[in-house]
């Protein structure tokens, strides 16, 4: 097997050279994300190999198609970057459903946490000496209530640490899971009554802005939001307004509606042409991490070898368990 791999980073070789070699197939890992006009280089390869914010629209479809890509292999779970409907008869898709669950999970925790008792911003103060606490005031989360939208895997692992810090645990999904120790109710009711909401759901049609105008006018005040699922799923501008109205008291965002020509780059010496992500990095209770809570030894360990094994068992023709396929 062929495989063209886009959008590689340094820490993606790690884990995939090796495999590869094992499998015998030849990696060819290109810098650039997969679009229209990077999707040519395909041809000559049997796999194309891709992630999250690559754009796989239905042209860039017609061109794997038409260079003889047989599979398109997301070395992710979510595949809201895919055209399913336009790969149907053409080019077979899967998937790495579930690599780490607790990854993204601790990364929600991690940046609740943050958030509220503000640890990046008493960082760099002890760093320059300052150790005034002015400013740094949280809240207890024991007995505050937690609102978790999409109760999936991730979002199960969630509520678990959440009821660690001894949480309330609200939930809201239209599949709710059996046996979880949540209050399952309506999308409304735990917005409303949530001090802590955070996304744990996939990005689809339903839950496109999910977070808006409308939904943020009914939080509590002061609620916390944390989003580690997609960008998509909150209304960028309804977010700058909650902030700016002081309803939303703190943002923990690993996502973010616009982050594909940013996200995962180094841009420190360029200036950041998009208003929007400028804004939300100037408020002192906004933290922003770059897409990084999947980040983990084990989950790229995972996600390296299930992309592997989705690949082998295309070529073998086997049942590709992982394909995503169009409802
Ligand atoms: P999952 O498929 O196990 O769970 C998703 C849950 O969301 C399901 O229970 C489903 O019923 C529910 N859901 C569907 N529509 C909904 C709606 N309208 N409202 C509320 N809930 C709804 O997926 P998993 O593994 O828990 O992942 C969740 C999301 O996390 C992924 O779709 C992906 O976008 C994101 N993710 C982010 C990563 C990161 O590094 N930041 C890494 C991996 C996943």
């Amino acid at each position: 097997m062929k495989i063209a791999f886009y959008d590689t980073k340094p820490y993606d070789r790690i884990w995939f050279e090796p495999l590869a070699a094992e499998y015998g197939y030849k990696i060819k890992f290109f810098d650039y994300k997969l679009h229209v006009d990077t999707a040519p280089l395909s041809a000559g390869y049997d796999v194309v190999c891709a992630f999250v914010n690559d754009i796989i629209s239905d042209e860039v479809i017609d061109i794997l198609h038409k260079n003889k890509i047989g599979l398109l292999a997301m070395r992710c779970a979510g595949y809201n970057n895919v055209d399913i409907k336009a790969a149907e008869g053409k080019i077979r898709v899967v998937r790495v459903p579930s690599y780490s669950p607790a990854a993204v999970a601790e990364h929600a925790a991690a940046l609740l946490l943050s958030v509220n008792r503000k640890t990046y911003r008493a960082y760099i103060r002890t760093r320059d000496n300052n150790f005034s606490i002015n400013g740094l005031m949280g809240i207890d989360l024991k007995e505050k209530a937690v609102g978790i939208i999409g109760t999936g895997k991730i979002g199960q692992v969630f509520a678990d640490i959440a009821h660690g810090f001894r949480m309330r645990v609200l939930a809201y999904d239209p599949y709710p899971a059996q046996g979880l120790d949540v209050e399952y109710t309506t999308l409304d009711d735990l917005i409303a009554r949530s001090d802590v909401i955070s996304l744990h759901c996939p990005l689809t049609k339903d839950t496109h802005h999910i977070i808006n105008n409308e939904t943020i006018e009914k939080m509590k005040d002061g609620v916390i939001l944390i989003n580690t699922s997609r960008g998509a799923l909150v209304n960028t501008d309804a977010l700058l307004e909650g902030l700016k109205s002081k309803k939303i008291g703190g943002a923990g965002l690993d996502v973010y509606e616009e982050e594909s020509d940013y996200f995962f780059e180094d841009l420190s010496n360029d200036i950041i042409p998009d208003d929007d992500l400028a804004r939300l990095l100037s408020f002192p209770n906004v933290l922003i991490t770059s897409h990084q809570a999947f980040f983990t030894r084990e989950a790229m360990q995972a996600i390296a070898i299930v992309t592997m094994e989705n690949i082998h068992t295309f070529e073998t023709g086997g049942a590709l368990d992982n394909e995503v396929v169009a409802h």
